[in-house]
């Protein structure tokens, strides 16, 4: 079935994204207002996009309370500092709480019993319980309509350390974050234990088995 995204009435395409295109990594953003309260929300919307400069993206939506920016995005635009914690299985439910629409002055983590730990670089605390935790400064903010893109420099990465293979070499033991991913709908995500390995082919190997090797 063909949908034509000019004839969907404003908005649904979302649906048809967000069902689809799956799974996404999850952003477990950690930012702090001028007035110093911490606050943490996950945004599925993410990934990375540049290795040299280190550029992260993250996609906020409005803020379901009406005008204005969500709170994530609020503390963004004041400070110009955040911190992206990936979500792993244990992680997975603590995660859910934060994304409830609690008010500015209230701190997710301490909500969801998580531990903020002080970064090394920026304002925004990491959440101690992520093995993955990476310090951001603003890059750009691009304006997409229904959503702000926002763009991070990566300054400093966290890595739990027995998911470190080689620190010389920075080799990381993937499967071992144990990390999930967004699916369909506003309640299912998928684990990562389920892998399979297809190695890439180089051009003189394709050409000498193409047609029978
Ligand atoms: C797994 C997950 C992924 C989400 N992804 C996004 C997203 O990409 N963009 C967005 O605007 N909201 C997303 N949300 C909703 C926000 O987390 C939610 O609106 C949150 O309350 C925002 O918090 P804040 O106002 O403290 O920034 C997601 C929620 C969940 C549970």
């Amino acid at each position: 079935m063909l949908f034509d995204f000019s004839q969907l009435p404003p908005g649904e395409g979302y649906k048809l994204m967000v069902n689809t295109i799956v799974p996404r990594p999850i952003a477990w953003v950690v930012t702090k207002s001028e007035q110093g309260v911490v606050n943490a929300a996950p945004f599925s919307f993410f990934n990375a996009f540049s290795g040299h400069p280190p550029i992260l993206g993250v996609s906020v939506g409005d803020s379901p309370r009406g005008p204005g920016d969500k709170d994530t995005l609020a503390n963004i635009k004041a400070i110009g500092q955040f911190v992206v914690c990936l979500v792993s299985e244990s992680t997975a439910h603590a995660m859910n709480v934060t994304a409830t629409d609690m008010p500015p002055e209230v701190d997710e983590l301490a909500e969801a019993n998580l531990t903020a730990v002080p970064s090394a670089l920026v304002k925004p605390p990491r959440i101690a319980e992520s093995p993955v935790a990476i310090e951001c400064e603003t890059f750009q903010l691009v304006e997409l309509g229904s959503n702000t893109l926002v763009l991070g420099k990566v300054l400093a990465m966290h890595v739990r350390d027995d998911c470190v293979l080689n620190a010389e070499k920075h080799y990381i033991d993937t499967p071992k974050l144990e990390l999930i991913g967004r699916m369909h709908g506003r309640g299912w995500y998928a684990k990562t234990t389920d892998r399979l390995e297809i190695r890439r082919i180089s051009l003189a190997d394709w050409a000498a088995n193409k047609g029978g090797g």
